[in-house]
């Protein structure tokens, strides 16, 4: 039996989304059918609405979700119904080269649903990063659920199902920041906060935020950030050397993903020290760095793929320490909104009004 949902669809580049009707399979061999109770708005999805990743229209969007399972398809033993988990892009197939070397939060074959969601006229939907969650329900891959503790609001767990974990991910397992080191983070959306919630968790001395909005500075100040730097008004380059006796900081992490901010993060780290890459950029971005100064300066230039997580070893981890008290997920919802009001959080979010709108079933 099919199921008829609602659905938020960007059926073509840069045209508003529209609420559709869908229709979402049972689950086959090894797929879930999950109920969706919420989905934050993510800047992954707008970058889907104006063609930026790729040209598979209609997108079905939404992909920070949690639920909880309805049914399960043939073979699947991990989750069951009733299950409370967050959905996540990143089910290992633990077969791959990454996987069979011990590394799989670089799994290059991660599992989605076999079958199709589609429109009501049979038009395949091509799911924001293989998940597709505005809506009522959805189809994955069993592997795509992350069973964590049911305490924990959905409007906050469904974060962690990508850009807070992207965040997080991006300080601590991607560049390894560790107890006292000075941390800087250009771009304080709901990414680059979480980033500076990870150093903070992670034991980091000085965190020092960027970003070209005094609201979000003052946002990241809540969050960790024990300076902070508007880059419209100064040089970022100038002011974290500054900031850190004239050498830059040990991690910089770059969750804006242009030329302008990763030439910024690379000469305001120390000799050494590692820029993380974390931000998206389009395809037409170019960079240019005389090849000197990479060589010279020494130290890692790394990207994070979703903070390098591994969902089943961070997710309930970063639960659990929510429930205590340890890190402040709820501080990352700024709105909960309706399924139809998807596209006025991304104007808000493209404003720079909200760190997250999370649409709540
Ligand atoms: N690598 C991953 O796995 C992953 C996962 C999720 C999201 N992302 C990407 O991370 C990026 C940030 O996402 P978000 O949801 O936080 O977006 P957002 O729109 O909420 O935040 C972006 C922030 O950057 C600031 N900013 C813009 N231009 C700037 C500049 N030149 N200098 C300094 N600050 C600037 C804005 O004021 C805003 O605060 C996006 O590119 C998104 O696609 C990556
Ligand atoms: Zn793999
Ligand atoms: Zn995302």
């Amino acid at each position: 039996m099919a199921h008829q949902v609602r659905a938020v669809v960007a059926r073509e580049k840069g045209a508003p989304v529209s609420l559709e009707t869908i229709i979402v399979p049972d689950p086959g061999p090894g797929e879930a059918l999950v109920k969706i109770q919420a989905c934050g708005v993510c800047h992954t999805d707008l970058h889907y609405r104006e063609g930026g990743i790729n040209d598979d229209f209609p997108f079905f969007l939404g992909h920070e979700a949690a639920g909880v399972v309805e049914s399960v398809g043939e073979g699947v033993t991990d989750v069951a119904p009733g299950d409370f988990v967050i959905l996540n892009w990143r089910a290992v197939c633990g077969q791959c080269r990454a996987c069979r070397r011990g590394r799989p939060w670089y799994c290059f074959n991660t599992h989605n649903a076999k079958q199709k969601m589609t429109l009501l006229d049979g038009t395949e939907l091509s799911p924001a990063l293989g998940i597709g969650a505005f809506a009522e329900k959805t189809l994955v891959h069993a592997g795509q659920c992350t069973k964590v503790d049911p305490a924990a609001s959905p409007a906050v767990a469904g974060l962690l199902g990508c850009g807070v974990m992207a965040g997080i991910g991006a300080a601590i397992n991607t560049g390894n920041v560790g107890r006292g080191d000075s941390v800087a983070v250009i771009g304080c959306g709901g990414v680059g906060d979480a980033a500076i919630a990870g150093s903070r968790l992670a034991g980091a001395a000085k965190i020092i935020a960027v970003d070209i909005d005094d609201r979000k500075l003052e946002t990241a100040k809540k969050m960790g950030a024990t300076h902070t730097v508007n880059s419209r008004e100064n040089d970022p380059v100038e002011a974290i050397q500054a900031l850190t006796g004239g050498n830059g900081a040990d991690v910089v992490i770059d969750a804006v993903g242009r030329p302008e901010t990763y030439k910024q993060a690379f000469y305001a780290r120390d000799l050494a020290g590692t820029v993380v890459l974390v931000g998206v950029p389009t395809p037409d971005m170019k960079l240019e760095l005389p090849l000197i100064d990479v060589f010279g300066r020494g130290g890692s230039l790394k990207s994070s793929w979703y903070g390098d997580c591994l969902p089943s070893r961070d997710f309930p981890m970063l639960i659990d320490l929510y429930l205590q008290g340890r890190l402040d997920l709820g501080a990352f919802v700024t709105e909960t909104i309706a399924l139809d009001d998807v596209e006025k959080a991304f104007e808000r979010m493209h404003h720079g009004d909200v760190l997250r709108s999370v649409v709540v079933l």
